[in-house]
């Protein structure tokens, strides 16, 4: 891979211990992939954060890191959603010793440059990159949104290579980058209207038909930005997809060459139920019901407190989201409307990335496809997947 002579020097470890680290691992994974360059990045979102999924050994990896200096790379950086809320830990009742490390991992990636923004939908809150962008991101449903939905141009990154393009402020140039990798190989024909946890149905089949491909929809109705971000999430958990066009929705649609597409698909009514269905692991109500994957956006909170409003829930309720969105729900009173019904908003973290299988939770209720993907494999807990209305039971 070429290297300009500044590149040269950050790999001789002229800029630092942290900087010659995070070069060195740009140019294997550049190497790996073919890439000619290395390419300036505005934005990257790091993941590989819960302590549940990197342990002790990633904490020590991180604090080790952090000794060194880094330079300035000028790139807007947050982190993907750890294993508790951060501020809020002992009022969820998350266990003591993990958030106290926890937090020390998310104190790290802050002394490497990584804002302790923690959430997986950045885009709603700060780290929202333009149409054409370079960027470097690594959970799979903001990848899937961002370039989808917005336009920005990245690869599947992992949580390390993440962390070096955002320290370097720059990511190998290959894959999505260009504009050749982007165009539509299945073209998904979806002869039902859609609804809530429908979309991340349709996401879930299609992942799985597609893999790593990219999926051109047509459907018969305009879903809002919610519904594309849920659909994205499936996408990228069933499947391992980086990108899809929806036409008339997303921004590449028209140059996505549908026409060229190998492969053709007919979704209808029946099997979006029959996917609705096969999520759901099991008949009992559930003890847990958690909406926020991915991370929750003001108008889903929204939703919830009208629903919930002047009663008091049966099961206990959380709404995973960031700190910023949070904070828009208490001035807007939503908060303390679910607040009153017995639910909670809980930050930072999620269903999947917390340790709930450790907090008495025997069955989860969700609205996501990717967390009902999820929960059975990750967290040995059993699922509930359905629309929002039908999961929350009244006293
Ligand atoms: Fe986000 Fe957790 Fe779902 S990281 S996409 S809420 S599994």
């Amino acid at each position: 891979m070429y290297l300009t002579r500044e590149e040269e020097a950050m790999c001789n470890g002229e800029y630092g211990e942290t900087i010659r680290k995070s070069m060195d691992l740009l140019v294997a994974l550049g190497d790996i992939y073919g890439a000619s360059e290395l390419v300036k990045i505005t934005s990257a979102q790091v993941s590989g954060v819960s302590y549940k999924t990197i342990g002790e050994a990633g904490l020590e990896y991180l604090e080790d890191l952090a000794k060194g200096d880094i330079g300035d790379a000028n790139t807007i950086s947050t982190l993907n959603p750890p294993g508790t809320d951060l501020d809020n830990w002992k009022k969820f009742g998350f266990p003591e010793d993990f958030s106290i490390k926890q937090n020390r991992i998310v104190d790290a990636y802050a002394k490497l440059g990584v804002s302790k923004t923690c959430t997986c939908t950045p885009y709603l809150v700060g780290n929202v990159p333009r149409f054409g962008d370079h960027i470097a991101w690594a959970e799979s449903s903001a990848v899937a949104y961002v370039n989808s939905v917005i336009g920005a141009r990245t690869n599947r990154e992992g949580g390390p290579g993440a962390l070096a393009a955002s320290i370097v402020g720059k990511t190998p140039m290959y894959g999505f980058h260009f504009e050749e990798n982007r165009k539509a190989n299945l073209v998904v024909n979806v002869e039902c209207e859609l609804s809530g946890a429908d979309f991340g149905a349709l996401g879930y089949i299609i992942g799985q038909k597609v893999g790593g491909g990219i999926p051109y929809f047509i459907l018969q109705n305009t879903p809002d930005n919610n519904d594309l971000k849920t659909l994205g999430a499936a996408l990228a958990s069933s499947g391992s997809v980086a990108l899809y066009h929806m036409e008339n929705v997303t921004p590449e649609y028209k140059v996505a060459e549908k026409e060229n597409a190998e492969d053709k698909i007919a979704i209808t009514r029946e099997d979006i139920d029959e996917t609705r269905t096969n999520l759901t692991t099991t008949d009992v109500t559930p003890d847990l019901i958690c909406l926020g994957c991915p991370h929750a956006s003001l108008e889903e909170i929204k939703k919830v407190a009208n629903i919930v409003e002047g009663k008091k829930i049966q099961n206990k309720l959380w709404i995973c989201t960031s700190v910023a969105v949070k904070a828009s729900a208490d001035r807007m009173g939503y908060t303390t409307t679910i607040e009153n019904a017995g639910g909670n908003i809980v930050c930072d973290t999620c269903m999947v990335v917390a340790p709930i299988e450790d907090m008495g939770f025997k069955v989860i209720g969700v609205n996501s496809a990717k967390a009902a993907n999820y929960i059975p494999s990750m967290c040995g807990l059993e699922v509930r997947y359905d629309d929002v209305e039908n999961l929350i039971q009244f006293q």
